[in-house]
């Protein structure tokens, strides 16, 4: 191989280097200008996601603290200017007893469970009504998210309907 064909080689070979390098630069310039600038709101879009993926699709609360009241019959009944709309003991279980009266959620006894339920009847209807309402035990207290006639309705649905056992008066 002669020092010219080298020379013409090395130049060849500079120059695809050089053009290569040009196009990185280029290439990162574009995609600065397409997606810099909006860091922070696109980490914000990216927050939001990730957070409602991983939320769960029903809420539980533990901490004992009463439901919001923007689930609660009363509160809506008062928004819309007094007119009382009472859920039926069915729809109650289904929008906040079910979260864990079914799955045996920290024990609590599922929906139409016989034995679950058997042992508990005997306290009766003031105390069964007043210990979903204020809390008991694992239960946080269910009054924010049901009125006082509702959560009785709920309990003669989970209860009383789907077992079969009838609940003393007190
Ligand atoms: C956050 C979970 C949760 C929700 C929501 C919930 N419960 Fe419970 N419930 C429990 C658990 C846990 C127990 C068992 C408590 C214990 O014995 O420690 C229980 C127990 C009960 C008992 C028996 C109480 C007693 O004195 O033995 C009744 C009745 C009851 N729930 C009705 C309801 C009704 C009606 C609703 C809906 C208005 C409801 N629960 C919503 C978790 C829940």
């Amino acid at each position: 191989m002669s020092a010219d064909s080298d020379s013409t080689f090395l130049r060849n070979f500079a120059l695809v280097i050089g053009l290569l390098v040009g196009v990185t630069i280029l290439l990162l310039i574009v995609v600065n200008t397409f997606s810099g600038g909006d860091d922070a709101e696109r980490q914000a879009l990216a927050q939001e996601r990730a957070e409602r993926n991983l939320a769960p699709d029903y809420a539980v609360r533990l901490s004992g603290e009463p439901a919001p009241a923007v689930a609660s019959g009363e509160a809506e009944a008062e928004a819309q200017g007094g007119v009382t709309e009472v859920r039926s003991g069915e729809q109650v279980t289904q929008a906040v007893c079910i979260a864990c009266h079914q799955g045996n959620f920290q024990n609590a006894p599922g929906i139409g469970d016989q034995d679950g339920w058997g042992e508990r009847i005997g306290k009766g209807w003031e105390t069964l009504t007043t210990h979903v309402s204020e809390g008991y035990g694992n239960m946080p207290a269910q009054g924010g998210a049901a009125t006082e006639e509702e959560i009785r309705a709920a309990i003669e649905y989970m209860i009383e309907d789907e077992t079969g056992l009838e609940i003393p008066e007190s």
